[in-house]
């Protein structure tokens, strides 16, 4: 474990303070550009907005980049967000009483730690609340609330009301996957903006992927366009594939093939080899989780069958 002065030094390091000054390196083309004005509408208009799209769309990076202009525009550097799942209860999102100093001192405002939702109202921050289908209908009420009457009840303590420029974003996986609990119907009814997101278009995925590579990895076009190729045949095969390869998987795809040439390169790697074979290496590696097989499927067949399809090999 490292020590206390290291953690505390590290931690004031690596604090995110601003978020409006956090580098976002995103692609607004196609979809992307459209979402954000779609956003933009919502926040204007005071209606709040969900983000709806399979994994790996691009659904938080393009509320992190909203959150991170509102940032500038209000000088408020808050935003706020809680991924959810099962586990996740009311107090989650509001905070919860210290129980030493509750022990102590009973339920005083000063034991009271706040929760991601009560902060962004305090401090008119954005929130996001992140695969919010897969929360149970019970803790998806606490939401109610402050989505209907913008105010919210913390127990012990009263209600408060929130600032003005406070805004709520939802992000969510299509409810037909697996393992989502459905948005109850007194959520969804408050949710007036439904933004779908969905796999880029080819020029698109290709910028994206450009832009995620670190700068001195480099490869070449034909090479990036076959790694859409491989992760776009995921994307067909609707038979054998339930949830299909995300930009995710692109990403990594050219980041080790980039590695391997820039390795070449400096004559740390002595026989050459064809990119072909290096795809099929890499896909084999990359693609093995990163896609989910219809049950009885095996992703090892899957993953052979798009090696052969793509690069013949
Ligand atoms: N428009 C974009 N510009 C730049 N990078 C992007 C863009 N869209 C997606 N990415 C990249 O793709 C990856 C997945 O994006 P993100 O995490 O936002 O997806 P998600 O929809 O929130 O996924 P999940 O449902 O799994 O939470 C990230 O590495 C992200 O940087
Ligand atoms: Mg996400």
């Amino acid at each position: 474990m490292i020590n206390k002065e290291r953690f505390e030094e590290l931690f004031q390091q690596q604090l995110i303070k601003d978020i409006s000054q956090e580098p976002i390196d995103i692609v607004l083309s196609g979809q992307y550009g459209k979402a954000l004005e779609l956003l933009r509408d919502a926040e204007a208009t005071g209606l709040f907005p969900a983000l709806v799209g399979p994994p790996g769309v691009g659904k938080t990076i393009l509320c992190r980049y909203f959150a991170s202009l509102r940032a500038k525009e209000k000088k408020n550097q808050s935003f706020f967000w809680l991924t959810m799942d099962e586990s996740i209860k009311p107090s989650h999102f509001i905070g919860s009483f210290d129980p030493a100093i509750t022990l102590k001192k009973g339920f005083v405002l000063e034991a009271f730690n706040p929760g991601p939702l009560l902060s962004a109202m305090l401090e008119g921050g954005t929130f996001l609340a992140n695969e919010i289908n897969r929360a149970t209908e019970y803790s998806q009420n606490t939401l109610l609330e402050p989505l209907e009457e913008e105010s919210i009840n913390i127990p012990h303590l009263g209600r408060i009301k929130a600032s003005k420029d406070f805004f709520f974003i939802s992000a969510m996986n299509p409810e037909e996957l697996s393992g989502t609990h459905r948005l109850s119907e007194a959520l969804k009814d408050r949710i007036k903006v439904w933004i779908k997101l969905t796999y880029p278009d080819k020029t698109t995925e290709l910028e994206i992927i450009r832009i995620n590579l670190p700068e001195h990895f480099v490869i070449e076009e034909s090479e990036l366009e076959l790694i859409y190729s491989i992760i776009n045949e995921t994307r067909k095969n609707k038979i054998d594939i339930e949830v299909p390869a995300s930009i995710r998987a692109g990403i990594a795809m050219a980041k080790l093939l980039a590695r391997r040439r820039s390795l070449e390169k400096e004559g740390k790697i002595k026989e050459k080899t064809s990119t072909n074979e290096y795809l099929s290496e890499i896909t084999r590696h990359v693609l093995l989780g990163s896609m989910k097989p219809k049950p009885g499927t095996k992703v090892e067949n899957i993953i052979e069958s798009i090696i052969h399809k793509t690069l013949g090999a």
